[in-house]
């Protein structure tokens, strides 16, 4: 990795409420926590990121010049989108959030689509499921569902809570000790994996 290029993370769904909004500002803040530099870009023109942000004051928008050792992009809902298409093209690894119910993840395989599109080749495109509820018979099944889908899943998975929805107004304060060790561990997955 070059010591004057951010590591950049794109995380997208074609479909609004899978939480792409919701992990882009928690993982962002989970690199934090693990002493990183981190940056978010807010390419969604609804803005609830940068809301969310000014909210808690526990993040920085990234700028052109801003040196982030890692920046975190949130995509719009919109597989036409160009803003998703730009923010594919200059990751280093595209992260695909989605629920774990089969109907979502099979609407997920236009977003496998678009990634492979306009993501460069030799970079990694990982699933990363949410609110997945344990000991569910979904979340035992999740490896034989994604066989399918044509990227693979990260091993870490984040749950259903209602920490999440307090977060925006909380911040990383809102969250208990199991949503802050599956937010940390996914982390540093994706991080192990982008450079
Ligand atoms: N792991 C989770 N547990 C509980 N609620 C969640 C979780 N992830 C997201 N949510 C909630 O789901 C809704 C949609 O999330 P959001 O991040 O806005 O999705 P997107 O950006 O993909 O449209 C929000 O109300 C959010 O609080
Ligand atoms: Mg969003």
């Amino acid at each position: 990795m070059s010591t004057h290029r951010s590591v950049k993370i794109t995380l997208c769904n074609g479909k609004g409420g899978a939480g792409k909004t919701t992990l882009a500002v928690l993982l962002a803040t989970a690199f934090q926590k693990a002493g990183h530099r981190v940056g978010l870009i807010d390419r969604d023109p609804q803005g609830t990121a940068t809301r969310w942000i000014e909210q808690t004051g526990e993040l920085e928008l990234a700028t052109p010049d801003s040196n982030h050792r890692l920046t975190v992009i949130d995509t719009p809902p919109r597989l036409d989108s160009e803003l998703l298409h730009q923010s594919l093209a200059e990751s280093d690894c595209a992260i695909l959030v989605s629920s774990p119910s089969p109907a979502d993840l099979w609407t997920s395989q236009d977003t496998v689509k678009t990634i492979t599109a306009h993501l460069p080749k030799e970079r990694a495109a990982r699933i990363l499921f949410n609110q997945v509820q344990k000991r569910t018979v979904l979340a035992q099944n999740l490896a034989s569902l994604t066989e399918r889908i044509g990227i693979p899943a990260l091993q870490s998975r984040i749950g259903r809570r209602q920490a999440f929805q307090h977060a925006p107004l909380l911040g990383w304060s809102a969250l208990d000790a199991a949503s802050r060790e599956e937010l940390l561990s996914a982390a540093l997955e994706i991080a192990a994996l982008a450079q």
